[in-house]
């Protein structure tokens, strides 16, 4: 085998040893990347979670619903329990109110003689829609993003009022 036939033949594999190299690299490092460079927001799932069945909600009598919901906290996902003050409306509109007090986030409940939800912290009050009755709390009860499917309710988000 001459000189020139040994050079072409290790030119050629090098070049199969580089390019094989590099699309091995390549297929490691795009998944990487963007596990690494995109905000974990992007990369949650859907936001929306299922909280449970409302045939059965009576107008303008509150509800607490469980259920469990992912929060994305930095790189972990964790899943926690949580819940929402679901109300039906006379008119039949439903909405949910988020379980913390906007004074300083204790749980509040809903008081069926006074027609009130009530914080046993420091005793603020609010309407059924949420609004503040008396304070401290500087605020209106924060609101989920609600959708319905059939009897399903599904929450999203928390809005600020
Ligand atoms: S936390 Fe509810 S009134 Fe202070």
């Amino acid at each position: 085998m001459s000189k020139q036939q040994n050079g072409n033949r290790r030119s050629f594999f090098l070049v199969g040893i580089y390019g094989l190299w590099g699309l091995i690299t390549g297929a490691l490092a795009i998944p990487a990347s963007l596990y690494l460079l995109l905000p974990p927001r992007l990369r949650r799932q859907s936001q929306w979670v299922e909280v449970g069945d409302i045939s059965n909600l009576k107008p303008d009598t509150p509800e607490e619903m469980i259920f469990k919901r992912n929060r994305v906290d930095g790189w972990k996902v964790v899943t926690e329990r949580t819940s929402a003050w679901v109300v039906k409306t006379g008119s039949g509109e439903i909405f949910a109110l988020a379980p913390g007090c906007t004074h300083l986030g204790c749980a509040y409940h809903w008081n069926s003689q006074q027609k009130e939800f009530v914080c046993p912290c420091h005793t603020s009050a609010f309407s059924i829609d949420g609004k503040v009755l008396t304070g401290p709390a500087p605020r209106p009860l924060d609101r989920y993003e609600v959708k319905v499917e059939g009897t399903k309710l599904l929450v999203g988000e928390i809005r600020t009022a």
